[in-house]
């Protein structure tokens, strides 16, 4: 349907919590259209409504097999709505991430190893997964977007951020 602006760092309503979905109706599928063609227009590997200015807990996320990142496992496209999240076991991983709304910038982020996350596909029929790895992680990047925390609040070592082309080589490559 559209591509649209993605928010900046800065924007208040990259900081606000996002409100609940009420309603599985044709309002949200045009919502998740309109994410996906954004997240697709700039390559991101997810996105989240907020990024978009709609404050509505929805993410959406995918990563195909991509010859730049041999070392991640393929996530399948998937839409979740009102996820809820929960941590198995306290193993974490440290990751370089980006975000749509920093653009030009990565950051090492610890995150969970391992996760299971619930909620609901865009026609209400519930989702219930247990993942690990770069899935985990990008559901992770994805549910704090909802509650209004993007990745740089979660950088440990602000040594360990900056601008994407002047830590080439000091990073593995990940997809924003
Ligand atoms: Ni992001």
């Amino acid at each position: 349907m559209a591509v649209r602006r993605v928010l900046k760092m800065g924007e208040p309503l990259l900081r606000e919590v996002a409100a609940a979905v009420t309603r599985f109706d044709a309002e949200l599928v045009a919502l998740v259209t309109d994410m996906d063609d954004t997240m697709r227009a700039f390559s991101g590997a997810g996105i989240a409504a907020p990024q978009i200015g709609v404050s509505a807990r929805v993410v959406i996320f995918e990563l195909r097999d991509n010859p730049r990142y041999p070392h991640l496992a393929p996530v399948p496209y998937t839409v979740l709505v009102n996820p809820v999240l929960t941590p198995l076991g306290g193993e974490q991983d440290e990751g370089w991430e980006g975000c749509l709304s920093v653009p030009g910038m990565r950051g090492l982020v610890p995150r969970l190893r391992r996760l299971r996350y619930q909620g609901f596909d865009a026609h209400g029929a519930p989702i219930d997964r247990t993942v690990e790895g770069f899935h985990a992680r990008v559901v992770q990047h994805e549910i704090d977007h909802l509650d209004g925390i993007l990745f740089p609040q979660r950088v440990r070592d602000l040594r360990n951020f900056g601008f994407e082309d002047a830590l080439t080589g000091q990073m593995t490559p990940m997809p924003d």
